[in-house]
């Protein structure tokens, strides 16, 4: 008999039962429905509407299912529909028909939601803390590679060179946007939403304080109707978690350029890498690539629950059910995703030789020359037309700026003297772009300091 099963006279057919069924998915949600109930059986206790011994009773029952989930002994059946039904009809099963007040003043409608509040918060302090840790990695690397030389790219072209270890950090600050991103999803994933009751509240003397308190929210929702009706905070979830994931993409493909034999910047540790079934000498970043593709999976989850809610009416429907397929694997996949990601970073081999070789002859210092004119007071856009000149006669005669004399740049301008030269080198103008979050090495080492005292601020539970 199914526990909605009064007004019907028909069972449900095999097929609904199964179409219906979100057991295979929510039973993931064990942990916060239990202690969704014992709170909520706690309260009515304290309200008069239970009796003590009653409440005393099923939270015992909730417990021994606790116990039982804890250690696979739990039967899990499509038939119970969902992970709230399971539970509770097992108590009814294991302590009598007592057991079926639990259910008193609540509806599935507030108790799923109340579950995947809960659920929401406790994911977003695991991903808190992955970040941390993967930003704790991205700065190790700067650290280490702090005056190492590379060219930095507009258009995938050289454009001026700048240090790896100001290209990392710009990935830290990201990924701290993104932990801001995370804990305003989890402020507004800390309101309580039990005691909507289906949609309109309820006729007990419910205390819902009591249960907030119990459950560590920090408020409850006002309205019965919006606290059964909205998922935001797990679309937020997932917007949150799909652009982080898209923050990783873009150093996952970085990183399989870099990795490549044309670019040659970086070398995957050997445990971070993997082999072809058939091409004896490769070595493939699949990593950093399967980061790249389920970032575009997170970004299709979101899409999908957008969707879902756009069209729909106040309060509960059952598309709602379809949140949590999305929510599960928006968790995994980002959590996985961070996890390794932070390790791959960690064992990277960085081949400085071949980035500053890279700087070599590629024009990244146009822009100084420019400059220099500039500072001599020539108007820039003037300064850019005669580096410009410079640049096509280099062309022509094959040769690179620094190989330029200075009659030869005398002749593109009397304002260039003797010390033009010098501003050429990759090193001389990386350490000219002293402005503020510049990457010149006295200003990556203040970031750095910056970014370490953030960092060494958070606990994490690693
Ligand atoms: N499994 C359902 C869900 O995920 C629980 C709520 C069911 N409520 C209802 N009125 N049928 O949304």
């Amino acid at each position: 008999m199914k526990l909605w099963g009064g007004r019907f006279r028909k069972d449900t057919a095999a097929e609904v039962e199964e179409f219906n069924s979100s057991i295979q998915f929510d039973h993931r949600l064990w942990e916060q429905d239990i202690a969704g109930s014992l709170a909520h059986v706690k309260m009515l206790a304290a309200v008069g509407v239970l009796s003590a011994d009653e409440a005393e009773v099923i939270c015992r029952g909730l417990e021994e299912i606790r116990l039982e989930i804890e250690q696979d002994k739990f039967d899990f059946s499509p038939e119970f529909e969902d992970i709230h039904m399971h539970i509770e009809h097992r108590l009814i099963e294991k302590v009598g028909p007592v057991g079926g007040k639990v259910h008193t003043a609540r509806s599935r409608n507030d108790q799923v939601a109340l579950d995947t509040h809960l659920y929401v918060r406790q994911e977003v302090d695991k991903v808190l803390d992955l970040i941390t840790l993967l930003q704790e990695e991205l700065v190790k690397q700067a650290e280490n590679n702090l005056d190492v030389i590379m060219p930095g790219y507009t258009h995938l072209q050289h454009a001026q060179p700048v240090l790896l270890s100001h290209h990392l950090l710009a990935y830290v600050h990201m990924l701290e946007r993104d932990r801001e991103r995370f804990l305003g999803c989890r402020q507004r994933a800390d309101i309580m939403p039990l005691g909507a009751g289906a949609l309109a509240g309820t006729s007990f003397p419910i205390d819902r304080q009591q249960v907030a308190q119990e459950l560590g929210f920090a408020a409850i929702y006002a309205n019965s109707l919006d606290a059964v009706s909205d998922r935001d905070y797990i679309l937020e979830f997932l917007a949150a978690a799909a652009i982080c994931l898209m923050h990783l993409s873009r150093l996952a493909e970085e990183l399989i350029l870099w990795s490549s034999q044309e670019f040659g910047f970086v070398e995957l540790d050997d445990a971070y890498s993997t082999g072809s079934s058939i091409m004896p000498q490769k070595k493939n970043p699949d990593v950093p690539e399967l980061v790249r593709g389920k970032a575009g999976r997170v970004a299709g989850h979101l899409m999908a629950l957008l969707m879902t809610m756009k069209g729909l009416p106040l309060a509960y429907n059952k598309d709602l059910q379809e949140d949590k397929e999305a929510l599960f694997d928006t968790v995994d996949t980002l959590t996985s995703c961070l996890g390794i990601f932070a390790r791959m970073i960690a064992t990277l081999k960085v081949n400085e030789d071949r980035m500053r070789q890279a700087t070599r002859g590629d024009f990244s210092t146009a822009t100084d020359l420019a400059d220099y004119l500039a500072k001599r007071g020539l108007p820039f856009r003037q300064a850019h037309a005669v580096v410009g000149r410079l640049v096509q006669f280099c062309l022509d005669q094959d040769k690179i700026l620094e190989e330029l004399t200075l009659e030869e740049l005398q002749q593109a301008s009397p304002l260039f003297d003797s010390d033009a030269l010098t501003v050429l080198t990759p090193e001389a103008a990386v350490a000219a772009r002293i402005s503020y979050g510049g990457t010149a090495p006295q200003q990556v080492k203040q970031q750095l300091a910056q970014v370490r005292k953030t960092l060494g601020s958070r606990q994490t539970k690693k």
